[in-house]
């Protein structure tokens, strides 16, 4: 059994969940791999006595864990991008392997990251959809496949958040809260339900799965704080579920990566991944459809994935296995599209006053950009103002020319209100 030495930067749910794992499964894991896992070292801000270290050392300075030779891998796991990437930097110059659940910084500073070390092994598995192997999926279990898609849920937050409104018409605040309470969310959760999160993991997953550069700012971002509970009822009636989804996306004439909400049918399987779940459906040449599902957060799902990575940069450490990255930071040539460029299915709700002809000069707008109608459903009135939602959904049609559509819609006499637009994937 070879000792592998730990040294810890954070004390959060997290780092905790390390702690938890290696008292309850540690025995296991040696018995499995070889490997006894020992936390030597940890490193936060603020001292924690309610949770037990284990006999680990304690301090605050992240320097303590790059600077002490008793230390084979260092664990990021502090969130934040500027320590957090120091601490990464300074590591991987001292020789150390590291493992991190740092999307924001991996997605964001990857590249600079991957071209200045040459040293050590670098492995963020728990930074996209938390217990999900999905990067080991991408990168051995279907190394020999060409990717077409990626696309699925990967922000167990506004899964949570979304499942509450449907399923128990919780307000947005209310189910946002309780995400945060069980440790789901984001320090700053604007990054979860303005979908910068699911950017950064998409982020991460595009670049594996096509061998390219990271490159999160051509990454087309939107949350869910704009969706409403009647999308969601409307939605439904017509067939489908509103998710929160990331898609990266081979088309003819570039990439998609976009994330963004999302309808899809309600009989299919990712339609069905409810709250804290994340399922990301792969399609490649040879494998054909796979799909990952599992817990997106949390403590315990999140350090489980950081412990599969401790097992495998101490397998490279020991030249069992070779410590290729994947993603190649030099390689940025491939096209991400502009969003305006994308093609697909959308979802109109359009507020107007319920007086006649309003439908057919909606109708009229439409065809006059070349977009057919799907499916239309239009309510009674809201009581008291008069108000009707026309709700269209549109077949594929490239986004430049709905925006178009949706501006001149917006002036019709009769239109109130902003227009909700959401994509739709069909899944098929
Ligand atoms: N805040 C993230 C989520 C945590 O909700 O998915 C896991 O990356």
């Amino acid at each position: 059994v070879k000792d592998i030495r730990l040294g810890m930067a954070g004390l959060g749910t997290v780092a905790q969940g390390v702690l938890e794992i290696i008292n309850n499964n540690g025995a296991l894991i040696s018995q499995r791999t070889g490997l006894q896992l020992r936390v030597e070292r940890i490193v936060a801000r603020t001292a924690r006595p309610e949770v037990d270290l284990r006999g680990a050392r304690f301090s605050h300075e992240l320097s303590d864990l790059y600077n002490d030779p008793a230390i084979d891998v260092v664990l990021e796991l502090i969130g934040g991008e500027t320590d957090a990437l120091d601490l990464i930097n300074q590591s991987l110059l001292a020789g150390k392997a590291v493992v991190t659940a740092n999307k924001a910084v991996i997605a964001t500073h990857g590249n600079e990251i991957l071209l200045g070390n040459t040293k050590a092994p670098l492995k963020f598995e728990a930074a996209v959809a938390g217990a999900i192997p999905i990067i080991q999926a991408v990168q051995s279990g279907l190394v020999a496949n060409r990717f077409e898609h990626l696309l699925g849920i990967i922000n167990g937050t506004s899964n949570y958040i979304l499942t509450a409104m449907q399923e128990q018409g919780a307000r947005f605040e209310d189910a946002l809260a309780d995400a945060q309470r069980l440790g789901y969310a984001e320090a700053d959760p604007t990054f979860d339900v303005e979908g910068v999160d699911a950017a950064h993991k998409l982020t991460i997953l595009l670049a594996l799965a096509f061998d390219s550069a990271f490159d999160f700012d051509h990454v087309y971002v939107e949350g869910i704080s704009q969706v409403t509970p009647a999308d969601i009822r409307y939605a439904d009636e017509l067939g489908y579920r509103i998710k929160h989804l990331g898609i990266a996306r081979q088309v003819d004439n570039g990439l998609e990566a976009r994330v963004h909400p999302t309808l899809i049918p309600k009989e299919q399987l990712l339609a069905n991944v409810n709250d804290v779940m994340n399922a990301i459906l792969v399609r490649s040449d040879a494998a054909g459809d796979t799909l990952y599902s599992g817990p997106g957060a949390g403590g315990s799902a999140t350090a489980s994935s950081v412990l599969a990575d401790v097992v495998r940069v101490a397998r490279i450490l020991s030249g069992e296995i070779s410590s290729a990255t994947a993603s190649d930071p030099t390689r940025a040539e491939i096209r991400i599209l502009p969003i305006t460029e994308v093609c697909a299915p959308q979802y109109l709700r359009i507020p107007a006053r319920d007086e006649p002809g309003v439908f057919a000069h909606v109708a009229n707008v439409l065809s006059n950009h070349q977009i057919s109608i799907e499916a239309a459903i239009q309510k009674e009135p809201r009581s008291r103002d008069a108000i009707v939602d026309i709700v269209i959904l549109t077949r594929a049609t490239v986004e430049s020319e709905v925006v178009d559509a949706v501006r001149e819609v917006s002036a019709i006499d009769h239109v109130v209100g902003p227009i909700a637009r959401i994509r739709v994937e069909a899944l098929d």
